[in-house]
């Protein structure tokens, strides 16, 4: 570990779901109170218009990513939460990356391969340059804070991979600044499409998918009851779509239920599924009913969420300025206390 600063970035989804909040969020709650770590979260807004969107919808989702981090635990006392395009600066060094990032390294990126051919099979394609520069921006955002360690999943590997070229190129060519980010790898569950236990559990494979993370008891019943699984025949191995509710126990903590019908599954009888389902909504219920009432609390005070969002910004800033004058300084470009 070369410092103890943790950076991370979420996009402004919409509602939030337990995959994101399993597999990210809750992992944010526990670094930011292990003690051990200086945490820096931010919802990056910016990062969300790659694609094609809906200003409104950006605004309202951006907002709503705030208060759900803060419902889920970030808590703004002891981690920086900001939102990226409050602090300018993650423009600026990007713009300063971009020139010491080679074209051949973001041609490599495979996610933008990936979302770029998505695209491609749309109506009215439209691939944007953002998307191609996507990773710079991400390498701003963890080096303006001269981060160390970033908790993301694998899905980021290489994007991580891109910071540290980044980092190592501007430190050869302007001399040693930057730290190389590694990734804070931790035990996450990846949690999979409730309807489609192929794929990972996202929001862009429909309301069936995933269970939000503020759902009501009913809607959640309803979803973990329509969950594929398998028919139970003995004589076959157990699905994807069953370990994947068993995981969804496990994540929730309660891992000797999750034994328990794992035994029961091994003895070779036709496996009957409802009773996983019943633990699997109750345990999710638990969660999302506490969440909710969180949620609401909060929000029922947006004057503070407010001041919340414009502390936190100020708070970035403040590092964000002190980064930008060195690296203006050790890059030549003009600053005006330099006049
Ligand atoms: N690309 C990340 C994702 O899609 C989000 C992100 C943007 C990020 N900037 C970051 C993650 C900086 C870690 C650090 O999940």
């Amino acid at each position: 570990m070369e410092n103890n600063i943790v950076f991370s970035g979420i996009q402004p989804t919409g509602e939030m779901h337990i995959g994101n909040y399993f597999g990210a969020v809750a992992n944010y709650v526990r670094l930011q109170n292990v003690g051990q770590y200086q945490t820096i979260y931010c919802v990056v807004d910016l990062h969300a218009m790659t694609t094609p969107y809906d200003p409104s919808a950006l605004r309202r989702n951006s907002e709503q990513m705030f208060i759900d981090l803060l419902a889920c635990g970030l808590d703004t006392d002891r981690s920086i939460v900001f939102v990226q395009s409050m602090v300018p600066e993650h423009t600026e060094l990007a713009w300063i990356f971009s020139c010491v990032c080679s074209y051949g390294d973001l041609t490599r990126q495979t996610q933008f391969k990936e979302k770029s051919e998505q695209l491609e099979g749309k109506q009215d394609a439209f691939i944007s340059a953002g998307l191609f520069t996507y990773p710079v921006l991400q390498a701003a955002d963890i080096l303006l804070y001269r981060a160390a360690n970033v908790p993301v999943g694998q899905d980021q590997k290489q994007h991580l991979e891109l910071s540290r070229t980044i980092a190592n190129r501007f430190n050869n060519q302007f001399g040693e600044y930057f730290p190389e980010p590694q990734m804070l790898a931790t035990e996450t569950p990846k949690l999979l499409a409730l309807n489609d236990p192929t794929k990972k559990m996202s929001k862009s494979l429909g309301p069936k998918s995933y269970v939000g993370l503020f759902d009501d008891e009913q809607t959640v019943r309803s979803k973990v009851r329509a969950a594929v699984t398998d028919t139970g025949d003995p004589d076959t191995p157990i699905s994807d779509g069953v370990r994947n509710l068993l995981s969804i126990l496990r994540a929730c903590g309660h891992h000797d239920q999750a034994e328990a019908f794992e035994r029961e599954y091994a003895q070779g009888n036709p496996r009957r599924y409802a009773p996983l389902k019943d633990a699997v909504a109750d345990a999710l219920v638990a969660l999302t009913h506490a969440l909710r009432m969180r949620r609401a609390e909060i929000a029922a005070d947006p004057q503070r969420v407010r001041r919340l969002i414009r502390e936190g910004a100020e708070k970035a800033r403040a590092i964000a300025q002190q980064t930008m004058r060195d690296v203006r300084r050790l890059t030549g470009v003009m600053a005006g206390s330099d006049l």
